[in-house]
């Protein structure tokens, strides 16, 4: 691809539509969500409640409390975030938090430091305890605190886990005009935050589902629009196939095979601008993705295994991309589709699906979710044109 012959305010324009690499900012680009948007703030503002937004990673947890924290902005609650790193604990993600408030909001300080950056001054200096949190709206101007802590599944502190608990447990019991939305890749909120019964009640767990296929489309459709592209109506439908539901795979291919398009001088996305985004996908793919595709296919020799993974990545699945795998007579089913018995033991034994215990006994996921886009791609790959 010849990338000085490409116009590029066009390529530029077609940058800032299709964002793989970033989550969206703005509701005008968020595909569907409305729902969960919904409930979320229910919860805070009807509920008192507190948050915790899981699912795998991709999926779009970042792009909708984007949404959520403007959406609590414009309604007057005053939102403050941080995103966790692996040694973050639970005393440098409250100062973190309330350092993000801004500062016009400190109403009545604890602390007497101008170098203090946002509304830290509202905590008392020392270790923070629980206490502090439930103290912390009576120290600002605004009605009501939403704390946002994302990638909180990178923290390894156990501790911190339950001084959240904690914080949460006694912010409820006083009323206290706060909520944490706790946002984090997991299969579940136990796995998130721990087991922690007395917060039961005051939490909302939300499990974020993938998108439909319509909703996929008008990533494509919208996003076309606002980059003066089109996608041929046939290509949508191979990138809907290819994304499942994942939204950071319709931004991929949007963005991959729309640069292909643009490259020819073309404003519409063809097959083989598809193809060639589907190439550009799989080479670029983590090598860890790549190593288990080869691995567990033994380079696609062992076309019996190759043949029930492709039966798996494109069967059936739940709105969070687990499939059932039943067993009739000790042969083994995904949907209406037959799987190999050693091909499927493989599968399991190398770890390439996981059991999804929680659900039931027999639900099952991809170890690594990019794997199931990446078997997908390749075999668009070789059955190659025509869609
Ligand atoms: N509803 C949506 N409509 C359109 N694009 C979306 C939507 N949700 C997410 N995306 C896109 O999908 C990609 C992943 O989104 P995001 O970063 O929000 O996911 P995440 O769940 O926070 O991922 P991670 O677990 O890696 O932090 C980004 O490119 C983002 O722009
Ligand atoms: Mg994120």
């Amino acid at each position: 691809m010849d990338v000085a012959a490409q116009p590029p305010s066009q390529q530029h324009a077609l940058r800032e539509v299709f964002t793989p690499t970033r989550p969206q900012r703005s509701s005008r680009r968020v595909s569907g969500r409305q729902t969960e948007l919904l409930r979320i703030f229910r919860a805070i503002a009807l509920d008192r409640a507190h948050v915790v937004l899981y699912g795998e990673r991709g999926r779009g947890k970042t792009s909708l409390v984007n949404l959520v924290a403007s959406a609590a902005r414009s309604s007057g609650y005053m939102v403050g975030r941080y995103t966790c790193s692996f040694d973050s604990r639970f005393e440098d993600i409250v100062r973190g938090l309330v350092r993000d408030l801004p500062k016009s909001m400190l109403a009545a300080p604890v602390v007497q430091d101008d170098e203090l950056e946002g509304c830290e001054a509202a905590l008392p200096r020392g270790r923070l305890q629980p206490r502090d949190i439930a103290a912390l709206p009576g120290r600002l101007a605004g009605r009501h605190v939403v704390l946002i802590a994302d990638e909180f599944d990178r923290v390894e502190d156990s501790a911190t886990r339950t001084w959240f608990a904690d914080a949460i447990k006694q912010a409820s019991d006083r009323g206290a005009a706060i909520s944490f939305i706790i946002v984090g890749v997991s299969d579940s909120l136990e796995e998130l935050v721990g087991r922690h019964p007395s917060i039961q009640r005051n939490i909302l767990g939300l499990a974020l589902p993938l998108l439909s296929d319509a909703e996929i489309d008008e990533i494509l459709v919208q996003g076309g629009r606002d980059a003066g592209i089109e996608f041929l109506p046939s290509v949508r439908e191979a990138v809907i196939d290819a994304a499942r539901g994942v939204p950071y795979v319709a931004q991929l291919l949007g963005l991959h095979a729309g640069t292909e398009a643009i490259a020819r001088a073309s404003s519409q996305v063809e097959a083989a601008d598809l193809l060639a985004a589907f190439r550009r996908a799989v080479e670029e793919a983590d090598p860890r993705v790549a190593a288990i595709y080869q691995g567990v296919t033994q380079g696609e020799r062992d076309r019996t295994t190759l043949d029930s993974l492709r039966a798996i990545a494109g069967g059936e699945q739940d709105r969070y991309a687990r499939f059932i795998v039943s067993e009739h007579e000790g042969a083994h089913f995904i949907a209406d589709r037959w799987l190999e018995r050693d091909a499927w033991a493989r599968l399991k034994e190398t770890g390439t699906v996981r059991a999804c215990r929680s659900i039931g006994p027999d639900a099952f996921a991809f170890s690594e979710p990019m794997l199931q886009h990446y078997v997908l791609m390749r075999e668009a790959l070789e059955d190659s044109t025509p869609y």
